[in-house]
């Protein structure tokens, strides 16, 4: 058994249909992958359907599995109703939602505009609250369940500088995930959200780690390897894994949690003494005199 392997049992989510925004590329994709692999039809939607396709086409042939492709910009709440009239006109209803889609860049906050900002939270935040809404009601109004699992980020609650706008609308969107959590769990919709730490992807890596564009030091000073107790990033399959959990009936008494998935990075970024790391073993003898001795 390994952590890189497929954890649930073979058709763990045959005859569900879920929405996956931002399924055409990275994380969502991969989660996509995983959910056909165990019997969900999945419909990706992004901005571009040229990506979508190429994806859905990859995925059906890898997997077997039903995945359509829809354009839609998760900003614009009539092209949400419309996504999820097609998925529902396709599938027969939609039983879950991923609110993957993301935008997001590096940049001291002081040089973005006004509209940098409000395309960030606009992505983020309001994509998310318009698939939420739209799939909502039509769950209520059809008094059937539903999943929802928002993908955040650790610095949802503790902030970060140079992703200012990402880090608010992360932590709208954790807001969002609590309260509908408890609002909603009355109508059989559960709320759930993962904090991913570093996952390799072309659409984060190229935003927000540009190595080749930063001095070395620094570029040593934010990678992620560096930064993670676990001295690794993390695999797309292990991701996948705990999305289809929390996108499963497995988890049916799960609601209004947020996983932390980043090998313990934000905690030790977040502990006081967390960078005595570096200091080699053969000096902790002297260290340790030195303390005693202040001590006595
Ligand atoms: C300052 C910038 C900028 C930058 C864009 N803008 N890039 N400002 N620094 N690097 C400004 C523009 O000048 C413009 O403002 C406004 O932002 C909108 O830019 P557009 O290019 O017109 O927007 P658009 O084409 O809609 O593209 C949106 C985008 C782009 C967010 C800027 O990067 C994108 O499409 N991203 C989608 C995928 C993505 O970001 N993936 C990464 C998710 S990773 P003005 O005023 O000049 O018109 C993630 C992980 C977090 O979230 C945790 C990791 C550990
Ligand atoms: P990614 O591949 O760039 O994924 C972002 C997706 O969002 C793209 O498919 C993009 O497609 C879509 N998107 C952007 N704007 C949209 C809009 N207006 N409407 C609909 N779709 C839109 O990056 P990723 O790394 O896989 O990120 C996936 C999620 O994981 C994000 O929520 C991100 O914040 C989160 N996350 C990632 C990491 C990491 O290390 N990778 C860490 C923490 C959290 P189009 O361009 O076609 O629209």
């Amino acid at each position: 058994m390994h952590y890189t392997q497929p954890m649930l049992k073979e058709n763990a989510l045959q005859g569900k249909t879920f929405i996956v925004t931002g399924g055409g590329t990275g994380l969502g994709k991969s989660m996509t992958r995983y959910f056909l692999q165990l019997g969900a039809n999945v419909v990706i939607s992004s901005r571009k359907l040229d990506v979508l396709e190429g994806t859905a086409k990859e995925l059906a042939e890898e997997t077997g599995g039903k995945v359509l492709p829809v354009a839609c910009d998760v900003r614009n709440y009539s092209e949400v109703e419309k996504m999820l009239a097609t998925t529902v006109e396709t599938f027969g209803s939609a039983d879950g939602l991923v609110n993957n889609a993301a935008g997001n860049f590096i940049s001291p906050t002081e040089r973005l505009s006004p509209k940098a900002f409000d395309v960030i939270v606009d992505i983020v935040l309001r994509g998310s609250y318009n698939c939420t809404l739209a799939l909502g009601k039509d769950w209520i109004a059809k008094k059937q369940p539903g999943t929802i699992l928002n993908i955040v980020t650790t610095y949802a609650w503790t902030g970060s500088g140079y992703v200012v706008p990402s880090a608010c609308a992360k932590a709208g969107v954790l807001a969002l995930t609590r309260s509908l959590a408890v609002e909603w769990a009355k109508y059989g919709i559960r709320s759930n959200a993962i904090a991913p730490g570093p996952f390799p992807t072309e659409g984060a890596w190229q935003r927000l780690f540009p190595k080749e564009a930063l001095p070395p030091a620094v570029a040593q000073k934010i990678d992620p390897i560096s930064r993670i107790p676990l001295k690794r990033t993390g695999e797309h399959q292990e991701l996948a894994n705990l999305a289809a959990y929390l996108m499963s009936d497995f988890s049916a008494f799960v609601n209004g949690e947020v996983v932390t998935i980043d090998g313990g990075e934000w905690l030790a970024g977040a502990g006081e003494f967390s960078g005595l790391d570096v200091v080699p073993d053969e000096m902790w003898n002297q260290i340790e005199k030195a303390v005693r001795g202040k001590a006595g």
